[in-house]
């Protein structure tokens, strides 16, 4: 029977970390490294959708995710930079649910990122306005075949409006399944300051404060 630590850590990315890679190094289910993230807008309504986590660093303590920065999650973050997320391996019975902030990852690192996507992946960026109505399946594939005869003779860069977030961690939840719906979970927080402009100054979050466990 799998239990978080008796003491539990001043830190819960570690933990965290570990159960992701796990999942990833296992193939715990087709998407491992899946996560619902959720958004607000500007009228308040919450939105949710499914996105891949790509990275977790554990020290200063964010995730990186990919997409499009025109579309409905992007506007959202734009107005209110606060999300919550939660990742699920139910065949791990494990649990992780977070609230954070988001910021644009700094553009060189999403160009890495972009170019080590296939070609097929890179030119759908450019083809799919995320979020966008369009007239038909049809005109959805004559975009993209529009885009990849663009592109025919030349390496693909990346759109000016796609790219990477990082999700800097302000709570951080983690969950076992256990018998009889006796989980066991626990919470941590700390608090984010984001700077006031986009730029190269660093984000220094505060300390992790750990909650305790919490009834299931
Ligand atoms: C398994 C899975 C992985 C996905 N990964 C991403 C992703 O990494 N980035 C992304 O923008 N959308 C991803 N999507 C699509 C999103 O769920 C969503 O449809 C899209 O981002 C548009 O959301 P929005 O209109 O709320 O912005 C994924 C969907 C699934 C089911």
């Amino acid at each position: 029977m799998e239990l978080l630590p008796e003491n539990l850590p001043a830190n819960p990315l570690p933990l965290t970390k570990l159960w992701l890679d796990e999942a990833m190094q296992e193939r715990a289910q087709p998407n491992p490294n899946s996560m619902s993230l959720a958004t607000v807008n500007e009228r308040g309504q919450p939105s949710v959708r499914v996105v891949l986590c790509k990275d977790l660093i554990i020290d200063p303590g964010y995730l990186v995710l990919y997409t499009n920065y025109l579309s409905a999650k992007s506007a959202d973050i734009d107005k209110n930079p606060n999300v919550a997320f939660v990742m699920h391996w139910d065949s791990k019975g494990r649990q992780v649910r977070g609230e954070g902030l988001m910021i644009k990852s700094p553009a060189k690192e999403s160009d890495a990122y972009f170019l080590s996507r296939h070609r097929g992946s890179r030119i759908g960026a450019w083809a799919s306005l995320q979020s966008q109505g369009i007239s038909s399946r049809d005109a959805l594939e004559q975009q993209f075949a529009e885009t990849n005869a663009r592109f025919a003779d030349t390496a693909v860069p990346r759109p000016p409006h796609w790219g990477g977030y990082r999700l800097w961690f302000t709570a951080i939840e983690l969950w076992l399944n256990l018998e009889s719906r006796l989980h066991d979970r626990a919470r941590w927080e700390r608090s984010v300051q984001l700077p006031e402009q986009a730029g190269p100054s660093p984000i220094k979050p505060g300390q992790w404060r750990c909650r305790g466990r919490l009834q299931p």
